[in-house]
């Protein structure tokens, strides 16, 4: 994976020792002045090349992690803002490309490098990065920005790109609920996600919470661990067979269809589903697969398309929820809602943590032990409403669902390419969804950017490859 032409930054012959700032620091003594801080914390202004002639001379392909970081309080209207660290591959790149955390992989920086990018990666050991140190990571000149769905992308920060130059900043998510695309538009900043290369690895985390929840595997563990067994017992953890049950599908897009496939597939369940849009090829699927079983003399699964959600929720056995959250899903399993619910159902987001209101899920847990719930995201993530953490009949994981390598790494290229692109004007791939050409490490990614989500609002032209 690693490239011939990854270059990460040598920084033994700098001094070893940054600025020491003082609130009357300015922009001369930032640029020129490097005295002694404790070790691999170094604020020097990584944008501004002219200062750092002796970098490009001593690159060496060997070189390994190399921390480097710049003090904003010159670069950023963040007066007192903290340094953060990062890391310079490319040092003399002519675009500087920021992604605000190491992502996996080497392939995406490989790609940046190619075209000429100077890549800075914060490496500060902070999960959430705050409005105000990504403004100190912009700085004043900025092509664009890779970014987390945990960041609030919002009118400060474009405006704040747009004012270093950016022209691109792309979430390394499909989901961008955390951008306001409206703000980005007005400051004239593409907004690129990474739809097509999640689809299987979500849909598979969904399969097996499903699984887990239904087998009761976790509850299970956590007895075994304890040392609480002591020999079969024929009601010991009994929970739900999965075959001949109906699985419900709300939100049947490329990930809720993909998990659908999975239960029909894997475990012959029939299929409810609620979407605004019909799912015609699911639908197609099911009904080969049904005559497929029938003709081997099995019980045919079946499919039905819903015509409210309500009906998916009184009717399916295991339910997992799809939508995009906007102001239409928000909460959009409520109190109410459970209670329409089957008892022993299986709940089980993917999604985003808000369409579900988890205090009432709390509750409903606690008054039905049979209800199963498999959680990846959550209402005010990372934190859970109080109680959930207790209840034996939930089963969390901590917002895992693309965690697969091979699509974190393409997330990972995908939200490079989108940045690049733009910078490189580029236009936009013409579906989304078919990114296979930009994942094969075999072969340079097509001219384009793979996914821009205000392509239109920015009168982008589309790729005609
Ligand atoms: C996304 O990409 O939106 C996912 O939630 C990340 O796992």
């Amino acid at each position: 994976m690693r490239g011939p032409n990854l270059r990460k930054l040598n920084t033994n012959h700098l001094p070893r020792h940054p600025i020491i700032h003082s609130p009357s620091s300015t922009t001369q003594h930032f640029t020129n002045q490097i005295q002694r801080l404790p070790p691999l914390t170094y604020y020097t202004p990584p944008h501004t090349q002219s200062t750092q002639p002796s970098i490009s001379k001593s690159l060496n392909t060997d070189q390994t992690h190399t921390h480097f970081g710049f003090h904003p309080l010159i670069h950023s209207p963040v007066a007192m803002a903290k340094p953060v660290s990062i890391e310079v591959w490319n040092p003399n790149g002519k675009y500087r490309v920021v992604s605000t955390k190491p992502m996996p992989g080497t392939r995406w920086i490989n790609l940046l490098v190619q075209q000429d990018c100077r890549v800075e990666i914060c490496t500060e050991k902070k999960t959430i990065l705050s409005v105000e140190d990504i403004i100190a990571l912009i700085g004043n000149k900025c092509d664009g920005v890779i970014g987390q769905l945990t960041e609030d992308w919002g009118d400060t920060l474009f405006s704040a790109l747009a004012k270093a130059g950016g022209k691109a900043f792309s979430n390394m998510a499909v989901g961008y609920n955390n951008v306001d695309v409206d703000a980005a538009t007005k400051y004239g900043v593409a907004v690129g996600n990474t739809p097509g290369v999640l689809t299987e690895t979500t849909a598979e985390l969904a399969a097996s919470l499903s699984l887990a929840a239904s087998r009761r595997i976790v509850e299970a563990d956590e007895f075994m661990r304890a040392g609480l067994y002591d020999g079969w017992l024929p009601h010991l953890f009994v929970g739900n067979l999965l075959k001949g049950q109906t699985v419900g599908v709300i939100g049947a897009g490329r990930i809720g269809s993909a998990y659908a496939r999975m239960m029909i597939e894997g475990f012959k369940m029939n299929l409810i589903y609620y979407d605004l849009y019909q799912a015609t090829r699911l639908e197609k699927f099911v009904t080969a697969y049904g005559q497929f079983l029938k003709a081997s003399g099995e019980q045919p699964v079946t499919w039905k398309r819903a015509s409210s959600m309500d009906e998916v929720l009184q009717v399916a056995d295991v339910i997992s929820l799809h939508p995009i959250l906007d102001k239409t899903t928000y909460h959009l399993i409520n109190k109410e809602r459970l209670s329409k619910m089957k008892k022993e159902a299986i709940l089980i987001n993917c999604s985003r943590g808000p369409v579900v209101d988890e205090e009432a899920l709390v509750e409903h847990l606690k008054h039905n032990p049979m209800f199963r719930v498999g959680l990846d995201v959550f209402e005010d993530e990372p934190y859970m409403k109080p109680g959930l953490a207790d209840m034996k009949n939930a089963i969390v994981v901590p917002h895992i669902a693309s965690a697969s390598k091979w699509t974190r790494e393409g997330m990972a290229t995908l939200a490079a390419l989108n940045v690049v692109g733009k910078i490189k004007g580029f236009p936009t791939w013409s579906n989304p969804n078919a990114v296979d050409p930009f994942l094969d490490e075999n072969s340079s990614p097509p001219p384009a950017c793979p996914s821009i989500v205000n392509a239109k609002a920015l009168g982008l032209p589309v790729s005609k490859l």
